[in-house]
């Protein structure tokens, strides 16, 4: 099936989906993904005098993190202006004493000079670009020589039993735990629809270096369900 990942779509389904995006997400990943997001932050070995961009911020879950883990610049990006209202909201409720700039913009297209960040980081969002390839290249642009670029998304397990078992997962039960929650149906069949979809890690890995980024390494994390992909420019 063929997805409609235009920015508008992508736009309006996460802005009805922003309120039970983060309870939805405790569900689907049994809490697991708090976990993940701390492993990829420590992998993005960011410091205190350097410049974070976190891309599809969403309700700023990562940008929080790299937050917490220093005294650094983090700068969150996302589409959706329910998801940034949310960020920002959970962001005031930590006492971070600095500040957090919340950009609305669309990931392809981003208003920032050449390489200006020391890291970029985009959590579960890459599935959600129109074109993947495109989207590294752009984020290769705006960040300095050496930056990194850390990618943590749901991949197709390696294991055929293991795979068929995430989709039934994604495609039966999460929709079921949406409807059960009053959430965005339609947004969780997208989900499911859109991991299906997505390459298998190794796979992916290759696509990251032809947008230009000189290593890349990838941590297989649940049986490969979950991957952290680390890029160096
Ligand atoms: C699954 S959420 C991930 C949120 C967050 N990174 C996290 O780790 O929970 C995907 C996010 O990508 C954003 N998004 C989708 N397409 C986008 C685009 N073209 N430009 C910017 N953000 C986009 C959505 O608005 C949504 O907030």
């Amino acid at each position: 099936m063929k997805l409609d990942k235009s920015p508008n779509t992508m736009a309006s389904m996460f802005n009805l989906s922003a309120s039970h995006y983060d309870l939805m997400n405790d569900v689907m990943t049994v809490f697991t993904h708090r976990r993940t997001r701390k492993i990829a932050t420590q992998l993005s070995d960011f410091k205190s005098d350097e410049k974070a961009l976190d891309l599809a911020t969403g309700t700023g879950n990562f940008a929080c993190l790299l937050l917490k883990k220093v005294q650094g610049t983090v700068i969150g990006a996302d589409i959706s202006y329910k998801m940034l209202a949310l960020a920002l909201a959970k962001f005031r409720s930590f006492d971070f004493n600095r500040d957090l700039t919340l950009n609305q913009v669309d990931i392809n297209n981003l208003p920032f000079l050449d390489e200006v960040f020391d890291v970029c980081t985009i959590g579960y969002g890459i599935r959600n670009v129109l074109d993947p390839l495109t989207t590294m290249k752009e984020v290769a642009r705006v960040t300095k020589k050496g930056g990194r670029f850390i990618i943590v998304e749901t991949t197709p397990p390696p294991n055929n039993h293991l795979r068929f078992l995430a989709f039934f997962h994604f495609s039966k039960l999460a929709p079921l735990f949406a409807k059960i929650l009053s959430a965005n149906v339609n947004a969780y069949n997208y989900f499911a629809e859109s991991m299906s979809q997505f390459p298998k890690a190794p796979d992916f890995g290759k696509i990251i270096k032809r947008a230009g980024w000189k290593k890349v390494f990838y941590y297989s994390l649940y049986f490969g369900i979950v991957t952290i992909f680390l890029a160096i420019k």
